[in-house]
Parts: C-alpha cells; structure tokens; sequence
C-alpha cells in the first residue's frame, strides 16, 4: 500500500486522535495486512474501499475496528521472563510485606492486550503466594482500549501458538483446558482477574490506589507528550512505596525524580517515593 494513494495518512490521523499511537510513514506496508481481515467483515473488496467508506461515513464501529486493527497487540505469557522472575522474588514479597496490616493489594496491568499479563501475576500468585495472600483481598485489574483484545482477555481464549508463547506445559495443564480450537483458563483463574476498556489519553476513572502497575510496552509506539501525559496520569494512581514497571525500553521522563529505580539484574522497576 502506497502511503500517497492509500489513504494512510487518514488511518495515521484516526489512530491518533482516538489512541495516541503514531503511526511511521514506513508502516504503511501494514495498513494493508492489519486491515484485511476488516475489509472483509465489511464486505469490501479491498483495504483501498474499506478506507474510503470510512472516510465517507464516519460509521463508529467501522472506525473503532480500524484503529484496534492497526495498533500492536503483541503480547505472550511471562514476557520478558526476567521481569517475572523478578516480581516473584522482589516486588511481591516487598509489597507483601509493606501491606501486611492491611492485607491489600491492588495490581493493575494498563495496556494489558489481550490478557496474557495480568493472567501471568494471577499464575504467580497462586503459585508462590497463595498461603501468604489467604484472606487478603487482592485485586488484579486488567485493561486496553482495544474492545477486540478485552474480550479475549475476559474469555481467557487463547490459540494453539498463543499458548506456546510463554507458558510451560505445567501450567497449560493446570490453568487450561483445551477447547475445539485453542485453550481457555478455568474459572477460577479468569475469575481472578477483572479486566475493562479503557483508554489511557482520556483522564482516567477513579481507580483505587494501586500498589503494582505494569504499563509495558504501549508508550513505544506513542510521541513523548502523550508519554509523558499517560505517565503523570498513572503516576497518580500508585500507592507511596508502589512500584511501577515500565518495558525495557521505556522511561519516565521528568517523573524520575518521584521514583527510586530499582534494579533488579537486566530488568528494571520504579518505587514511588513517599509524597
Ligand atoms: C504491544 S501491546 C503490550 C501488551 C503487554 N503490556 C505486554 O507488554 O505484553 C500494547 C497494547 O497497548 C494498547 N494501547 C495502545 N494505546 C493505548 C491507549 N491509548 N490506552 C490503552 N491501551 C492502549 C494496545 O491496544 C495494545 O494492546
């Protein structure tokens, strides 16, 4: 697809304006495998038609597909396995630690996919922190602003090379049970985790203060202004003593100096200082 004739810049604007994700003239090549699958729920012959129709109509539901098809939803089980390790050996204890007269805890994955993160704490807990959690009351939160990736984390579905992404078959076998086509996890995993829409350029809902935030790799793809936006917004919602984790590639910007970073071997995490 020619970013000239295609009516690329149209989707770079949409894509924009609704997610804050910008778009390189580069990626043009993609517009074109990522809206396929769109032209044909709409019965366009063509990507080209299912943009002009778009442009034409405006019809909100043709426009929230086009811009969920053309955000990155990568994402897998324990990704960046070193940050898991890490969690299960520093920030949980600590913040088990820290929480222990109240016997809280609040975790909250906010660019989350289609849920293979927030899953992946849920797994850890159970594994290493079921007898320290027992009569706490935990909250793990999941959310995107993709509806399409929301509605997979809520069904736990996930295909055969989804399921291979990350997971061992020790835990494919105790969280999942294999369906027609694909795995779905069990209740009480699903259970476990509460996931919603929610886009991270609108000011947020009232959440309640949050002791853990994953927010990994969803910044990349926007500009530093709405980096820094995002992050002022979510910087607000952690807990004195929280702890953020941002993707490796991520960084707060002027917010270091709310944060202790701590680093733990390759991977990296921010501590809120108390106010
Ligand atoms: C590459 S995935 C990362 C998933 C997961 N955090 C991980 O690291 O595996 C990025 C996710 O950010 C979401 N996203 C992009 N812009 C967003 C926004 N403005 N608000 C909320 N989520 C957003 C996308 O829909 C996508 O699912």
């Amino acid at each position: 697809m020619s970013a000239e004739s295609s009516g690329f810049d149209f989707i770079c604007r949409i894509v924009a304006e609704r997610t804050g994700n910008v778009l390189e003239a580069d990626k043009a090549y993609l517009a074109k495998s990522r809206l396929l699958p769109v032209a044909q729920r709409w019965s366009c012959p063509s990507v080209k038609e299912v943009i002009a129709k778009l442009q034409a109509s405006r019809d909100p539901q043709l426009e929230r597909e086009v811009v969920e098809a053309m955000l990155t939803h990568e994402t897998s089980f324990f990704r960046d396995e070193q940050y898991f390790a890490n969690l299960s050996q520093h920030i949980l204890p600590a913040l088990l630690h820290q929480r222990q007269a109240e016997r809280c805890l609040r975790i909250w994955c906010c660019a989350c996919a289609s849920g293979q993160e927030a899953y992946s704490i849920g797994m850890l807990l159970r594994e290493s922190f079921s007898d320290a959690v027992s009569g706490w009351d935990v909250e793990i939160l999941g959310s995107d602003c993709s509806y399409q990736s929301i509605l997979q984390a809520v069904a736990g579905e996930y295909s055969e090379v989804e399921m291979t992404r990350g997971l061992s078959a020790r835990r494919r076998d105790r969280y999942f049970q294999r369906q027609r086509s694909g795995w779905q996890l069990n209740d009480s995993l699903r259970a476990a985790v509460q996931f919603r829409e929610l886009n991270l350029i609108k000011p947020l809902p009232t959440l309640p203060p949050m002791d853990l935030v994953l927010l990994r790799n969803a910044l990349i793809y926007m500009s530093d202004d709405t980096k820094r936006t995002i992050l002022r917004r979510v910087h607000q919602t952690i807990r004195p003593g929280g702890f953020l984790i941002l993707g490796a590639t991520e960084t707060l910007f002027d917010l270091k100096d709310r944060f202790d970073r701590i680093s733990f071997d390759s991977s990296l995490s921010y501590q809120k200082r108390p106010l």
